[in-house]
């Protein structure tokens, strides 16, 4: 059953019942529509309630059918809502927990609405590049007015209950001691013979010169709305609630929302939706996997990753204490996170009283009896196996059994580090990204002994930590830095042959992402990449590089914190200048190479960027490193800045088609460094089948 029906005195309730948040899906809208029928056929029953069980009143339409004809088919919600609206006995909304999207729609259809306070209250469309399209833009002016209802639309922001209490959406805002059914049932039975029943509709929405607002709601939500269609659309569709009549609007409404759902925007915006949440399923790992108790945390190394690991737990309410070798190092690291934190303050985005309580609950210290009663200690020292070695025995030796001794290695082997314990099951890798106490993607990565009550308690404590924990198997990378090396190959190559910095950024940076990769070797530190490639020329020399990225190490050019890598900066300013000495040495180096430079269009770099990282996607999907092609996404997404308007590599090459892609780069293995481009296995059998990575 996805909506029960019960009969209380004269008052019929309708229970809308589909786990988890009662998604308006076809089964609920037709077991609701019966349950009308059925109150109207019951000259016993004089007004009806319909509310939500378990954690929700309703969470809107059912995302999951988006992609299947069951999104349109009848009864359409559009449909509910008309048959609640047009009841010939009162219909009373009772709300509790969240009224969202269609939810919010079909209890404005209702005659009257009660709420339990708390409840959160949203048309949340937007943010899946959708406007609400079962008449939540032409209803909710009418209740809210014209502008807090186009602020809630095109925000897609939830509002609480209470805070809406005395306008027009409802009737009765209870105490938070009370039974709401209870006092729905009581509600009902008073306006039973109320007549005319009211109806939203039949208000009217009042703005004196609307046309100004609505122009200047137009000029502002473009400017702000990126790539994004939808935005725009919500004020379009908002705006014809005054301009239009009552049922003009909602054809309007209609025939741009079932537009909005074709875009690949929408597409990709609830690609990311549930790929977020799928994240934290293994499918080893079943959700009653015991997971270990995190109440006191410990860090290794307080440098530039250990302090922001620090800050994590300390936003989080846990005390942690970070351990280093020398009291200087430990001072300036504690300095650091002290002024981060002031920062935030003066910024306004904290307030005294949490500033306090963050900066209390880290501790320093150069001890290891200090940490040994510590939960879980994430080691974040230099990355160097020797180093970390020394580090794990000595964490073997002093923590207390049962603690989780995690390592924030980005390219070590986590085996490898396990098996210098004598608790291997106990090990973990749990790679942040910088700055770690802002960006949100959580690598962690499952040791082939790590055992799974550690793997959970990593991914109950990445939600914990707010980020988007992605599991990810041992191998030289993982999943993100594995991918981005084949991405910034190609954006070396691409040098060699004819383009210069500026020009492959600004390509990149058109296709969406935040930074193309010159900017971003730039901010991260070139001599990082010069590190790993250096050890990568002894250890496998049949991987080719351009020598570029080397030649301007050598010139001293790590980036921005030397002052200049690929381009020059200016103090107190992050925009990047174009350097002449760079771009000669580029240009010479083509000439060395005998290399004729030629003019290469926007299309090719980012084909060949993109798809570097969709092949190598491929290889880790097939070797089992990423569990699904959805991970592989939220890595990118959460990670390295891929736009989200494009749903992360693996989902956007399925936009482009995979016998497209592959085409593609059947004709770069023509060009230089054509082995670059040996098709993975896995995208030449998808693209056999005509499948998709994500199905
Ligand atoms: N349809 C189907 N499943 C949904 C859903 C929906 N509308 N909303 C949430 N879910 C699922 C999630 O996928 C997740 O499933 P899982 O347990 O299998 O992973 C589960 O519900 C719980 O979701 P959360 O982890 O997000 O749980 P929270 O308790 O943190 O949040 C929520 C609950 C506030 C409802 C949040 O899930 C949310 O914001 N959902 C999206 C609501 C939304 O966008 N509604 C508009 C839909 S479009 C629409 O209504 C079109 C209409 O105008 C025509
Ligand atoms: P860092 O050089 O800024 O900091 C390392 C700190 O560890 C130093 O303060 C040092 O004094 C301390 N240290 C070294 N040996 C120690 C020991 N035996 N005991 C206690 N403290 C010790 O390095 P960073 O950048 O913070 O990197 C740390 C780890 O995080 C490395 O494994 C790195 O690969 C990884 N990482 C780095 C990222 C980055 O962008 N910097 C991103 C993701 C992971």
């Amino acid at each position: 059953m996805s909506a029960d029906y019960q009969v209380h005195g004269t008052v019929a309730v309708i229970t809308l019942n589909n786990p988890p948040v009662n998604g308006l899906g076809l089964e609920t809208r037709a077991a609701a529509v019966q349950g009308m029928r059925r109150a109207l056929a019951d000259d016993a029953v004089n007004a009806i309630v319909i509310t939500g069980a378990g954690k929700a009143f309703s969470g809107g339409a059912d995302i999951r059918e988006f992609n299947s004809p069951k999104a349109l088919a009848e009864p359409s919600l559009a449909s509910l809502i008309r048959t609640v609206e047009d009841s010939t006995k009162p219909v009373v909304a009772a709300i509790h927990t969240v009224a969202m999207g269609g939810g919010l729609e079909l209890a404005l259809g209702c005659n009257y609405r009660v709420a339990m306070p708390g409840a959160q209250i949203a048309l949340p469309e937007v943010k899946l590049g959708l406007l609400p399209g079962a008449g939540g833009t032409q209803r909710l002016p009418r209740v809210l007015g014209l502008e807090a209802a186009l602020n809630m639309v095109v925000s897609g922001a939830p509002v609480l209950s209470e805070k809406l209490a005395g306008t027009a959406l409802f009737d009765a805002v209870f105490g938070a001691e009370d039974n709401l059914l209870e006092q729905a049932l009581a509600f009902a039975e008073k306006v039973a013979d109320v007549r005319p029943l009211p109806k939203v509709r039949d208000r009217k929405v009042d703005y004196p010169n609307h046309e100004a607002f609505l122009q200047f709601s137009r000029n502002t939500v473009k400017a702000m709305s990126g790539p994004f269609p939808a935005p725009l659309e919500c004020v379009e569709t908002v705006a014809a609630s005054v301009t239009k009549k009552f049922d003009d609007g909602l054809a309007f409404e209609r025939e741009r929302f079932i537009a909005l759902m074709q875009t690949n925007e929408s597409k990709a915006l609830r690609h990311a939706f549930f790929s977020e949440r799928m994240t934290s399923k293994v499918p080893d790992l079943p959700a009653d996997t015991p997971v270990r108790t995190i109440a006191k945390a410990a860090v290794i190394g307080a440098g530039t990753m250990g302090g922001g690991i620090a800050m994590n737990f300390a936003n989080a309410g846990i005390p942690v204490t970070i351990l280093e070798m020398k009291p200087e190092a430990l001072e300036k690291g504690l300095a650091t996170i002290r002024k981060n934190y002031e920062n935030t303050l003066k910024k306004g985005k904290l307030t005294q009283q949490k500033f306090d309580q963050r900066v209390a609950l880290i501790t320093g210290s150069l001890d290891y009896a200090e940490i040994a009663d510590a939960d879980i200690v994430v080691e974040a020292v230099f990355e160097d196996m020797g180093v970390k070695e020394a580090v794990f025995k000595k964490l073997d030796e002093v923590m207390k059994p049962g603690a989780i001794l995690a390592s924030n290695t980005s390219t070590l082997d986590v085996d490898k580090i396990a098996a210098f314990t004598s608790r291997p099951q106990d090990v973990i890798g749990t790679h942040f990204f910088s700055p770690a106490n802002v960006m949100k993607l959580l690598e962690i990565v499952r040791g082939a002994k790590t055992g799974k009550d550690v793997l959970a308690t990593a991914l109950a404590l990445s939600k914990k930590l707010k980020k988007t924990g992605v599991v990810s198997g041992v191998c030289d990378g993982f999943i993100g830095n594995r991918m981005i090396e084949q991405y910034s190959r190609q954006a070396g190559f691409l040098l060699e042959e004819g383009c210069l910095p500026e020009q492959v950024d600004k390509a990149m940076e058109k296709f969406g992402f935040a930074m193309g990769p010159f900017r971003m070797g730039d901010l991260a530190g070139n001599d990082i990449g010069w590190y790993i490639r250096k050890r990568r020329y002894v250890e496998s020399p049949e991987i080719t590089y351009s020598k570029t990225a080397d030649l301007l190490c050598e010139m001293g050019r790590f980036g921005q914190k030397t002052g200049g890598g690929w381009y020059d900066y200016k103090a107190g300013d992050r925009k990047a200048y174009p350097n002449e000495e760079v771009n000669a040495m580029i240009v010479k180096h083509s000439a060395d190479l005998g290399i004729e430079r030629r003019k290469i269009s926007d299309q090719e770099i980012v084909e060949r960027l993109v798809y570097a990282l969709v092949n190598e996607g491929a290889h880790i999907l097939e070797e089992g490193i990423a569990l699904r092609a959805s991970d592989i996404d939220m890595v990118y997404l959460t990670g390295y800045g891929f736009p989200l308007h494009r749903g992360g590599p693996m989902f956007y090459a399925d936009t482009v088609g995979l016998p497209n892609v592959l085409g593609a780069m059947e004709r770069m293995a023509r060009g230089r460094h054509g082995d670059a481009w040996k098709p993975a296995p896995l995208l030449v059998k998808l693209a056999a089948e005509g499948k998709g990575f994500n199905g």
